[in-house]
């Protein structure tokens, strides 16, 4: 059982990646294997809405130049999929919405690539915007026909400086709740 984590935050080992860490390691403590991956920094692109994917059906993004297909592998190789962002002007990161875009098309594609993986969203914020932010990742997860795994609250913390969020001990407590969950749910699914 792997679970691969995203933070598509613009700067490393911030909130977002914190969030994601803490929930990451419920699930190491269950015996689950997990990979946090850091687009900060990464050679990303939004779409070009060229529709090569659909045409080739080859389970690969057609713009082969930037870190797009290595997490679409990565994706593939898990049983779940978190995707953690910070809240940019209410809404994802550009660098989130990319992978969403990206990924998400090239799923679609090929007949929903991540069907029946465990997918969670994971938002960082100062003060407004979250739950926008958490319902637009949610997204991707719903219509590729995934499961999306609850948390004891939405999966939301507050912090504006890096590792901020630290400090909400709910958020805190909700982020060990959905490792929890997720690794209830993946004993499950991987039993089939
Ligand atoms: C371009 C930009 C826009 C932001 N917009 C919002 C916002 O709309 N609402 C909010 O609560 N925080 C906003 N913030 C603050 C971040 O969401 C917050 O600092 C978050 O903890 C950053 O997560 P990170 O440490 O993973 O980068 C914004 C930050 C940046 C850089």
């Amino acid at each position: 059982m792997k679970v691969v984590a995203f933070s598509g935050s613009a700067r490393k080992d911030g909130n977002t990646a914190l969030l994601l860490k803490t929930a990451l390691a419920e699930l190491e403590a269950a015996g689950i294997e997990t990979e946090l991956v850091q687009l900060a920094g990464k050679n990303i692109h939004g779409c070009i809405a060229c529709y090569k994917c659909f045409e080739r059906k080859d389970g690969r993004c057609a713009v082969d130049n930037d870190c797009i297909n290595e997490c679409l592998e990565k994706m593939k190789d898990a049983d779940a999929i978190l995707i953690g962002s910070p809240t940019y002007f209410a809404d994802v990161s550009t660098e989130t919405k990319a992978l969403m875009d990206r990924c998400g098309m090239v799923s679609r594609a090929n007949g929903d690539l991540f069907k029946y993986k465990a997918g969670a969203g994971v938002v960082a914020a100062r003060r407004a915007g979250a739950i926008h932010v958490f319902d637009s990742i949610n997204h991707f997860f719903l219509i590729g026909q995934m499961i999306v795994v609850g948390s004891s609250y939405w999966n939301i913390g507050y912090g504006r400086e890096k590792e901020e969020v630290a400090q909400d001990e709910e958020a805190m407590k909700t982020m060990r709740d959905l490792g929890t969950n997720m690794g209830w749910v993946l004993k499950r699914i991987c039993a089939e």
